[in-house]
């Protein structure tokens, strides 16, 4: 696997003190408060696991399946929803966690249906990376890990075709093997 990285971004000597202080942002933001997190499987495994286990705040977990991408390194336009507790998020605060935000779409697609379906107290998105390039998707993150160049990644829970997502570093997979 380490042979299809061209370079490594971000090690977990950069990640995890990243991580420290993006819970403690977040926990002084909802001092007080008690929390949903809506964890976005796969892709968010780990960063939730790290992040999570660093929040000093009450909380309760939901995990949700969603798919954009079918295969390979472009989006497919559509985003497929897994099974969601929609009644359990009502009046909650909910943070939404994932990966990355590229395109918007996910992010966007997930803030429109927990607005309209869930009545949450209130919506906010945490990713861990955050692609700079234009959004086609009106969608923003309330706590961003890192800002990264408009490179396809892999590792610490993001895959390519299923795989690399237990790599302890996020890196640029080689343009060889899916161009
Ligand atoms: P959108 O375009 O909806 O993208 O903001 C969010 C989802 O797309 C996947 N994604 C990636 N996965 N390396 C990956 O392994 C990448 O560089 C990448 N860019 C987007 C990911 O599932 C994310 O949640």
């Amino acid at each position: 696997m380490l042979g299809d990285i061209e370079r490594i971004l971000l090690d977990e000597g950069a990640i995890l003190p990243r991580l420290e202080a993006m819970a403690a942002e977040i926990s002084a933001l909802y001092e007080g408060e008690e929390l949903t997190v809506l964890c976005i499987l796969n892709g968010s495994i780990i960063f939730a696991a790290d992040l999570l286990r660093r929040l000093n705040l009450p909380l309760q977990l939901q995990c949700l399946h969603l798919s954009s991408y079918h295969g390979g390194t472009q989006s497919s336009g559509t985003v497929t929803f897994g099974a969601l507790d929609l009644a359990a998020l009502r009046g909650r605060h909910v943070l939404v966690l994932d990966d990355i935000l590229d395109s918007g779409l996910t992010l966007q697609s997930i803030a429109q249906r927990l607005q309209q379906e869930a009545a949450p107290k209130s919506v906010r998105a945490a990713v861990l990376l955050q692609k700079r390039r234009k959004r086609a998707h009106a969608a923003a993150a309330d706590f961003v890990g890192f800002e990264i160049e408009d490179e396809f990644v892999v590792g610490y829970g993001l895959d390519y075709q299923g795989r690399y997502r237990n790599l302890p570093f996020i890196g640029v997979l080689k343009r060889e093997l899916y161009a």
